[in-house]
């Protein structure tokens, strides 16, 4: 992987920096008892509004949800579909990257984003800058889907004698022989 950026806050341009402050603010709203690891995020959207996220934990430990998706969740309920940058801030040194899972949420909503990883507060503190891209080479992606539904159109249509030949097929299952007089039965 290439070696992210490492950059001082008060080099950001100021919208990063901005996205950088609000992710150690909503840090402070973390609800991570378990963990004691507070993690906070902020998206920057391609409409240009800004939403911000926090881990919230769960007695249940697999229900925690991450800050990174707290605050994709809470972008896309507002109607926002395009992500140009996110901010994750985390005591951690070097500052937390977004775990796997959070990779993919963002990865459905930015064809690739600004990622900045930043510490607690905005004192003395580096930032590191890289791109989703690089956290999360050749994803899986809307893209993936859309190539996928276009092999299915272009694919070449079953010839209808086959397709005819199964639904005469005996079923022995007597569940599947009903279901099929009854689909038969609606058919007509
Ligand atoms: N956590 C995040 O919020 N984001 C990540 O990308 C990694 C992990 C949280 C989940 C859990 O509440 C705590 O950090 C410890 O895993």
């Amino acid at each position: 992987m290439a070696k992210p950026k490492r950059e001082p806050i008060q080099a950001l341009p100021p919208v990063l920096r901005k996205l950088c402050a609000a992710a150690q603010e909503a840090r402070q709203h973390a609800y991570a008892p378990y963990s004691g690891f507070r993690v906070g995020a902020a998206v920057y959207t391609s409409d240009g509004r800004m939403f911000t996220g926090a881990n919230v934990e769960n007695a249940s430990y697999g229900l925690s949800v991450c800050a990174e998706r707290s605050a994709v969740l809470a972008a896309v309920l507002a109607g926002a579909r395009e992500l140009r940058a996110v901010a994750i801030s985390s005591v951690l040194k070097p500052p937390a990257a977004p775990c796997g899972m959070c990779r993919q949420t963002l990865a459905e909503f930015a064809s690739d984003c600004e990622v900045l990883l930043c510490g607690p507060s905005a004192a003395g503190n580096d930032t590191l800058r890289l791109r989703l891209s690089t956290l999360l080479p050749n994803a899986f992606s809307p893209a993936s889907l859309h190539a996928f539904a276009e092999q299915q159109e272009t694919r070449k249509p079953q010839p209808k004698k086959a397709a005819a030949k199964r639904a005469e097929a005996p079923v022995k299952e007597p569940h599947l022989r009903r279901q099929r007089k009854r689909s038969a039965k609606n058919a007509r």
